[in-house]
């Protein structure tokens, strides 16, 4: 017995060291933990169990038969995130680049079966030099079962990516498919084809860094969901959004523990809204004021500024937010700005997690760049994404509301259960002045009855209660008390129930 435990020891010791401690000192070089060091931060101290620790490659070829290292090249399992359970998979560069074999992808397959059948969610480690070239299709095959279980699992439970290393070719493919992608700075990068063969087809001189690195993919492409200066902080942040997040699609969202009182008046919020119209204030204080001990986790904050989505909680629970903000281009609706919340709304309402909405919109960017890219699809995405929507769904109109904007963003015939505006709300088709140029364009000529037709417009509309006579605006609410208005109407909503009528899947305009 005692010879077989040594032994046991002894192939831990081996399949922990992964490609060597050379290896492991290059990893480090780079400013990188290893696989092992990344699952550590990632779950619970002592909560991790490994499978197929002992896993090997079937290559024959290329003298891989002589290399068979312990693990093959990825470790798996599952732990917990502040008790929660949790599966992982971190792929080992030392080993052969942390490159995909057939087993390889295997073992990966095993976890998100596990994750599906048992309901957690699965966070990926990717540092990977991709499809493990001796393997030919075996390689590409194993790609296509991963590819295949991340449709499988999407909506189902959560899946999130992290990027920690090369993330090249098809092998982007996967993290695509996940709910959030997480890039460090610096040491990460995904392109589906690398700088050499962009130079060969196109011409185009780019480095890594400039095609596929964590700066472009948060701020250009919106592939990455945020980036993190280094694996310590990424990992602590992907822990955090864990704790924001259901299991599964059959459970709600988990109720922390909260220190703040849902009653909360915050009297700076009667000010927030300046007296001129078109003078910006910052949305993100008001999230930070409704939110509880106002902790906010922000995705996407580099991307598509004129609009914010993040999680806060209320009473403990998690409320996704979607909120226009009027210091980027007016909080305008624009191609990215309805993509990135469009997609937001879908991932809450997937995961019952409840939608507060906060309005200031001046309504859609018009112009040609704007439409030949296409604004009426991607903008219908929004639309479709919040009508779709069963989750409780709560909307505060702080100051404009206007035009198709207003219809889109959560609207009260979209479905919406309460919806508050301030007194400083402004419901209409479009602003006084725009309003006055249509429909008095005869006495443009004469200042002094356009001036009169704009106050009469603004008299009429540049208030909530037309909207608020016809129902469609539930309340109008002191801004001060709207934390406590918001918490108890999803309080209130906390047993709604939806139905969508049967269909195989939506046609939601892609
Ligand atoms: C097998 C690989 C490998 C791969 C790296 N290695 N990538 N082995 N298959 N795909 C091995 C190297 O031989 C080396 O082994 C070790 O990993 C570390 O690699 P280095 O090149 O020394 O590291 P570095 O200089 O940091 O460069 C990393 C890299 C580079 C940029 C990722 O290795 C690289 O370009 N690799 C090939 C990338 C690629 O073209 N992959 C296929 C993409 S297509 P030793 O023994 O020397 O330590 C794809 C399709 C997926 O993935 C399709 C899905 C449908």
């Amino acid at each position: 017995m005692k010879d077989i435990l040594t032994e046991l020891n002894d192939r831990r010791e081996a399949a922990r060291l992964g490609g060597g401690q050379k290896r492991l000192d290059a990893q480090h070089g780079r400013g990188k933990l290893t696989a092992r060091e990344r699952i550590d931060l990632l779950v619970d101290e002592g909560s991790f169990e490994e499978f197929d620790m002992f896993v090997t490659h079937r290559c024959t070829d290329f003298g891989m038969e002589k290399q068979k290292p312990a693990g093959d090249g990825v470790v798996t399992g599952w732990g917990t995130i502040n008790g929660r359970m949790v599966y992982v998979f971190s792929q080992d560069f030392t080993v052969l680049g942390g490159s995909v074999s057939a087993t390889h992808a295997m073992k990966i397959c095993k976890i998100m079966d596990m994750a599906m059948q048992n309901g957690a969610p699965v966070i990926g480690i990717n540092d990977s030099g991709g499809a493990r070239i001796q393997e030919g299709v075996d390689s590409l095959a194993g790609y296509g079962e991963v590819f295949q279980r991340n449709i499988m699992a999407s909506g189902v439970v959560p899946q999130i990516s992290v990027i920690m290393g090369p993330c090249a070719g098809g092998a982007v493919y996967s993290p695509a498919m996940t709910d959030f992608i997480f890039m460090v700075k610096d040491s990460s990068y995904m392109f589906v084809t690398g700088p050499d063969v962009v130079k060969t087809v196109t011409n185009e001189v780019v480095t890594a860094e400039e095609l596929g690195g964590a700066s472009t993919h948060t701020k250009k492409s919106s592939v990455a969901d945020a980036a993190f200066e280094n694996d310590v902080e990424a990992l602590a942040e992907v822990r955090r959004l864990v704790d924001f997040l259901p299991l599964n699609n059959r459970e709600k969202p988990p109720v922390r523990p909260f220190f703040d009182e849902p009653g909360r008046v915050e009297a700076s919020l009667d000010t927030l809204v300046p007296d001129n119209p078109n003078t910006p204030y910052d949305m993100k204080e008001l999230i930070l004021k409704l939110a509880d001990e106002g902790d906010f986790y922000e995705i996407q904050e580099e991307f598509a500024k004129n609009i914010i989505t993040g999680f806060i909680r209320l009473e403990g629970r998690t409320v996704g937010v979607v909120a226009n903000q009027p210091m980027v281009l007016a909080g305008v609706l624009d191609i990215d700005s309805s993509r990135k919340a469009a997609r937001f709304v879908r991932f809450c309402d997937a995961f019952e997690i409840p939608i507060l909405t906060l309005i200031d919109v001046p309504g859609f960017l018009p112009g040609t760049t704007q439409e030949y890219r296409g604004v009426i699809k991607h903008g219908a995405k929004l639309l479709f994404a919040y009508g779709e929507a069963t989750v409780p769904k709560v909307t505060v109109i702080t100051r404009k509301a206007y035009g198709g904007a207003y219809v889109v963003m959560s609207s009260k015939h979209l479905r919406s259960d309460f919806n508050y505006a301030w007194p400083t709300a402004e419901i209409a088709v479009m602003g006084a002045k725009g309003a006055t140029e249509i429909i008095h364009r005869a006495d443009l000529d004469d200042a002094e009855k356009t001036a009169e037709h704009v106050a009469d417009y603004e008299d009429r509309f540049a208030n909530p209660f037309v909207a608020a006579e016809r129902g469609f605006i539930d309340e109008v609410i002191q801004p001060r008390s709207t934390r406590k208005r918001v918490s108890r109407a999803f309080a209130s909503l906390r047993n709604k129930k939806q139905q969508m009528p049967w269909k195989k899947h939506d046609n939601i305009p892609l």
